[in-house]
């Protein structure tokens, strides 16, 4: 037999034979829960707040733990603090240096309280706050994103389907459709804050306890809105991970669109776009390039974002309730995955604050495709009143006979459009203009720029205002 001493101070009353090495390792969580260490910290100091008020420990206990308890959240925000493996978790790591700072009063922390529903808080606290910074850093990408439109709400560019030219769009009418993207994320964010903000300590190992603990106390200290209902659930559940990992993964699929078209912009193929130098990196070998990195990263990190949902929900998949130690695996991918978001969000952001639109190459993008050819149709519809789908059949033999010719639109002779149909006449050349039919786009939400200036003020309500995504 071993050495019993490396058996666990905490729970190794009923064990004989030390930990397996490899057994040791996979339970260890120490090194990535530490950075839960001020969640837990916060939900201790609350619960041995009840525990005096309730008179289950001392005041004078509780005295002493609350300030131990604040020493070493000192010692590890100094780097002062020694973790340690043995100790497999974060818990484990803070209780027992309690019990080194004030012996055996330390043991009475956990009274009423177990592991489960000590790592659900945690993970609850810390994933809150998560929603409230990512909240900050979406709104911070709107604002500038908004600035930009502003600024380019007049700027003509080819709006595009199937990335083909489409339709005369304006700059700042294609920026503001990600401001709605990062708006809807911030809801569903917002909607996932609401829903999760239910206290699980008090749980304790699953089936509540026989001390007479206040659940309401400690939700109010600890800012949520009631007690979880069911004890079973409060320590099984991590719907509030998948949530906000959902959430998180459809906004690096936005973020990923977003870099993706700023890669496809700043090619000397579209030259649309031109990006800062400090948001790009050079080539060893080739001295005229300048890769958009940063943009490229931020579409390639969309897989492990996208991924920890799945991760996730493939550990609970097969769980029966309550608690089990599967549950250990939420913690990497879902830091790994919050982590990279907030730098793909951070990303973005600088490169959308300072890129250049080349607005001439824009312009010059519009006049070389047939992308008036809707409004032609239009006009047909409008002053022969004939069926859209003949106006179509129609606008596509004009613009066969302008490839033929290797023409704009516009510069087909009136002779050869009255062959193709007869109702044209000198006032289609109007109609074919890039501006008229960017300014015609009035409905609704249209890419005309009084639309889009209207867009602006209305998102700036709607996002901008303090308070106005709180559910
Ligand atoms: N490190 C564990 C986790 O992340 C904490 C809870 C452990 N509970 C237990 N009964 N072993 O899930």
């Amino acid at each position: 037999m071993k050495q019993a001493t490396t058996i666990s101070p905490i729970w190794g009353g009923r064990f004989v034979d030390v930990i397996e090495e490899a057994v040791g390792r996979i339970n260890s969580s120490i090194d990535f829960d530490r950075r839960l260490w001020r969640e837990d910290i916060i939900g201790s100091k609350a619960h041995v707040e009840m525990l005096v008020a309730q008179r289950i420990i001392t005041e004078e206990d509780g005295y002493l733990i609350a300030k131990a308890l604040e020493e070493i959240a000192m010692e590890i925000d100094s780097g002062a603090f020694k973790f340690l493996h043995s100790l497999e978790d974060i818990h484990l790591n803070i209780e027992h240096r309690l019990h080194e700072k004030i012996g055996d009063a330390a043991g009475r922390l956990h009274t009423a309280r177990s592991r489960n529903d000590q790592i659900a808080l945690d993970m609850k606290l810390w994933i809150r706050g998560v929603v409230d910074l990512l909240d900050d850093e979406l709104k911070e990408l709107q604002i500038v994103l908004i600035e930009r439109a502003d600024q380019y709400a007049e700027t003509i560019m080819p709006g595009f389907t199937h990335l083909q030219p489409a339709q005369p769009i304006t700059f700042g009418h294609h920026l503001m459709a990600y401001v709605e993207m990062f708006g809807r994320d911030r809801t569903r964010l917002a909607d996932a804050r609401r829903r999760m903000n239910e206290n699980p300590l008090g749980a304790a190992a699953l089936a509540g306890t026989q001390f007479p603990i206040d659940r309401h106390m400690t939700s109010a200290i600890l800012g949520f809105d009631r007690p979880s209902a069911n004890s079973i659930d409060a320590v099984s559940d991590r719907d509030f991970v998948m949530e906000v990992l959902a959430c998180a993964g459809i906004c690096a699929v936005h973020l990923s669109r977003l870099a993706e078209e700023l890669i496809i912009w700043t090619t000397s193929q579209f030259s649309f776009v031109h990006l800062s130098d400090s948001l790009t990196t050079g080539s060893s070998i080739m001295p005229q390039k300048k890769n958009p990195d940063g943009a490229e990263l931020v579409k390639g990190k969309t897989g492990r974002i996208v991924s920890a949902f799945t991760i996730i929900a493939i550990v609970l998949k097969g769980m029966p309730l309550s608690y089990g130690k599967d549950m250990q695996e939420d913690k990497e991918p879902c830091f790994d995955a919050i982590d990279n978001l907030r730098l793909c969000i951070t990303c973005i952001t600088s490169i959308v604050r300072t890129l250049q639109a080349n607005q001439e190459s824009m312009r010059k993008a519009v006049f070389t495709s047939f992308i008036t050819a809707t409004d032609l149709a239009d006009w047909l519809v409008r002053e022969t009143k004939m069926p859209f789908r003949n106006a179509h059949y129609i606008v596509g033999q004009v613009v066969r006979a302008a490839e033929e010719r290797c023409c704009g639109l516009a510069d087909l002779p009136l002779d050869l459009l009255r062959k193709i149909h007869h109702a044209f006449d000198e006032q289609i050349y109007k109609i074919l203009s890039v501006d008229v039919s960017l300014n015609a786009r009035t409905s609704y939400g249209g890419t005309a720029p009084v639309r889009v200036r209207e867009q602006i003020v209305e998102a700036r309500k709607r996002f901008l205002n303090e308070d106005c995504l709180k559910f």
